[in-house]
């Protein structure tokens, strides 16, 4: 491929220019090209299950694809089966009734998100973000124009977002924030207590609450997903709420995700899909009926993997010297505070590294280990680790960065 130079006049929008690139993706995607190149990467840079979907979901689909109605548009919000299957999943796991109405198939996940800033936001809305955050909410955000405001919780105080510190980034133009749990880069299940004083918080300031439910199902000891809207009944009425079938059911390639949002706020996002991408591809969407409708059991045996998985590295990265990793209850990451591995030389060339993106650059060049910046979830100092891989790589993994640490 020839690499262009751009003219004066070729240049790109300002709104392109300002967001940055997803950095998890990037972090996977050089470790991938490294593999292909011949080179023994162990992979802790993605957040994708590394288990096959399950049979019966595939045999739906595989179905799907001889049936010719599925050849056709369908409706931009959804299969109406699916539509109403998201409906009683969410009578059945968060306990409150919906309307199918209210619900809006989306390309993942990840649409979910871009679309509820699109259909919020204003220029110059805020929206607070607690922090550590996932990598591409702020980046939806500038691209609707708004403002990403940052209420970080380190390592310190376990990850859990404070009210009061919530309240202190709240202004004029604050019209939505994020509630993210289980939470993806820490792995923190939230107290109910914090997401109950969110939803009132919430309530009393009239601000939208944007609850991403996509980990709910991943839950460790005797942590539980605390949903908002069952916490506070009254949020329901401002609330979007995003999820998909990408973790619960080892589906992130399928591409079916959804929010649950009042009528009037569906409609909105299914008028702005109509000029996207109109309906999700109808075999995913077969899929996904079979996942949504069925039994939770296969999830549950991922779980037990993962609970395990989570244990093992929990210990190896406590047993490295200069790194501190709080014991995450929910989905399938460890955030690791390394700022003790920072400023010092560090590695087999005696590097001092100033910050965790040049560290986690270097630790995957030589020590063939991928990990995730803080820098990307607006935590520098941090590393993210997704166990969601073998077995055997996480344990020769954390020895390599055992090794490399302390070469
Ligand atoms: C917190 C969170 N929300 C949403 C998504 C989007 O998932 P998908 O678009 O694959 O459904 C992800 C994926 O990593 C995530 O971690």
């Amino acid at each position: 491929m020839t690499s262009m130079t751009m003219a004066d006049w070729q240049t790109l929008s300002d709104r392109i220019n300002h967001v940055a690139p997803s950095a998890t993706l990037a972090v996977d995607s050089k470790a991938k090209a490294m593999k292909a190149a011949g080179v023994d990467v162990i992979g802790f840079g993605a957040g994708e299950p590394n288990f096959p979907t399950p049979a019966p979901i595939v045999a739906a689909a595989a179905a799907a694809v001889r049936d010719p109605r599925n050849y056709r548009y369908t409706p931009t919000a959804g299969l109406p089966e699916l539509r109403e299957a998201i409906a009683g999943k969410v009578l059945r796991d968060s306990g409150y009734e919906v309307d199918p109405s209210q619900v809006v198939v989306t390309n993942g996940g990840k649409q979910a998100v871009y679309e509820s800033f699109q259909i919020l936001l204003n220029e110059g809305d805020e929206v607070i973000i607690p922090t550590p955050y996932w990598t591409s909410y702020p980046e939806a955000v500038k691209l609707a124009g708004g403002v990403p405001v940052e209420v970080f919780a380190g390592a310190d105080c376990n990850f859990e977002p404070d009210i009061d510190a919530i309240e202190a980034a709240r202004t004029e133009r604050t019209k939505a924030i994020i509630v993210t749990t289980p939470n993806n880069p820490t792995g923190a299940v939230w107290k109910p207590e914090t997401v109950k004083a969110i939803g009132e918080w919430a309530v009393e300031h009239h601000v939208w609450v944007i609850a991403d439910e996509i980990y709910e199902h991943l839950n460790y000891d005797d942590a539980k997903t605390t949903y908002i809207g069952a916490a506070v009944p009254a949020v329901r009425d401002q609330l979007l709420v995003l999820n998909g079938v990408a973790k619960t059911y080892a589906m992130p390639g399928w591409r079916v995700g959804w929010m649950v949002a009042p009528a009037e706020v569906a409609k909105a996002a299914s008028k702005l899909q109509g000029h996207m991408t109109s309906n999700v591809n109808n075999i995913s969407q077969r899929a996904a009926i079979e996942a949504v409708s069925g039994p939770l059991d296969a999830v549950y045996d991922m779980r037990a993997a993962f609970d395990k998985r989570r244990r093992t590295i929990v210990a190896a990265l406590n047993d490295i010297e200069g790194v501190h990793c709080p014991t995450p209850t929910g989905a399938f990451y460890a955030f690791a505070d390394v700022t003790a591995l920072l400023n010092r030389p560090i590695g087999p060339n005696e590097t001092v590294f100033a910050n965790t993106s040049e560290l986690a650059a270097a630790l995957l060049d030589e020590g063939h280990v991928a990990a995730v910046p803080g820098e990307a979830f607006g935590a520098p100092g941090y590393l993210r680790f997704s166990y969601a891989l073998a077995d055997n790589d996480l344990i020769e993994g954390m020895k390599r960065m055992k090794a490399w640490t302390q070469a």
